[in-house]
């Protein structure tokens, strides 16, 4: 399958692993890779700089297809070391470079200048329109039903794309909600360009996490993920589980006066307890609500083989015979 995405990348499949905090390691973005999508190294994961360097070097001999890097601009007291990692990924050859988080502007031009490829991850039109002007290559638009941080508008996908698709002249992909063939060929009637999958990937053999998190996504429906830190203006999407439920009680009786410091102890350091040692009660980590539709831990090879096979069927049985 061919599109603006697949040329601009230089892949096979309109199919990009998006970040994913302590699951993006070479391990998950080689496989994604050798299965002929786009799979990417989460930096922040990486305590330094050069343990990034070495994390792209490990994935090179995972697999010889290109891959790329996330890089999650987050607000921290202590920023991360990111002129470190930027200069780690472009030292490291990687030509493709996924942006969230904050705009992404400050770090355009070096990343330009090595001619790094870069698609930033929002979840607004208006977000969006503003990274197209300041030249950023592609978007990955992220709808309401995310895992992860949904923004504070809460457009899902039918609307958030098509509006999408109206304003922007570059490519974009369909993020959050997306599983299967149906999702890549809703993704395409809606405008997009190919699509972009979080937590589908997480439930794969490849994946380098913890048995129960796979085990947690299978076991829970569509109903189960939670909204958290809203009152702080920095939602995110997670899987519910005690850690989460203890956090949104304070949320209840804190109200307004909420800070950031009342919510660390069920946010802060979880993911390695989670993804590493399988606790699954340590507190909020991403997941979306399209944890609802998967039900099986494939290869990922296999798993990107059944949706071309699924997008194929739909588009040239179903589809045209509604048509005829
Ligand atoms: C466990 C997990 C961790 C994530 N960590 C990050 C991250 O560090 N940076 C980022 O830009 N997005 C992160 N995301 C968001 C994904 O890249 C992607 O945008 C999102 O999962 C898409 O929604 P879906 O889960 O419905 O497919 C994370 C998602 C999950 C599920």
């Amino acid at each position: 399958m061919k599109t603006r995405i697949t040329e601009l990348f230089g892949i096979e499949r309109p199919i990009i692993q998006g970040g994913m905090h302590y699951v993006g390691f070479a391990e998950m973005a080689s496989a994604v890779a050798n299965a002929g999508g786009l799979g990417l190294i989460t930096s922040l994961t990486q305590p330094t700089a050069a343990d990034l360097a070495a994390e792209i070097r490990r994935c090179r001999e995972m697999t010889n297809k290109p891959f790329g890097v996330n890089l999650t601009f987050l607000p921290a007291v202590k920023p991360p070391d990111y002129p470190g990692y930027i200069r780690a990924i472009i030292d490291g050859g990687i030509e493709i470079v996924e942006t969230a988080g904050n705009n992404p502007q400050k770090w355009l031009p070096i990343l330009k200048e090595a001619e790094v490829k870069v698609i930033h991850k929002c979840t607004s039109v208006r977000h969006a329109l503003k990274a197209q002007a300041i030249g950023v290559d592609a978007l990955s638009i992220d709808g309401f039903e995310c895992g992860g941080h949904p923004g504070e508008d809460d457009v899902p996908n039918f609307i958030l794309l098509p509006r999408a698709a109206d304003e922007l002249t570059i490519p974009f992909v369909a993020s959050g909600g997306m599983a299967d063939g149906r999702s890549l060929v809703a993704a395409l009637a809606m405008g997009a360009n190919g699509m972009n999958m979080g937590t589908r990937f997480i439930a794969t053999k490849e994946a380098p996490v913890h048995p129960r998190v796979k085990e947690a996504i299978l076991n829970a429906t569509e109903l189960d993920t939670r909204l958290i830190m809203r009152p702080l203006r920095n939602t995110e999407r997670v899987l519910t589980n005690a850690g989460v439920q203890r956090l949104l009680d304070k949320e209840k009786q804190l109200g307004e006066a909420i800070t950031f410091a009342d919510v660390a102890p069920e946010v802060a350091g979880v993911y390695p307890k989670v993804m590493k040692d399988g606790d699954m009660d340590a507190g909020g980590w991403s997941c979306g609500m399209v944890v609802g539709l998967i039900k099986d831990i494939p290869t990922v090879q296999e798993l990107l083989d059944r949706i071309m096979r699924e997008a194929d069927d739909i588009i040239t049985a179903r589809l045209k015979n509604i048509a005829a």
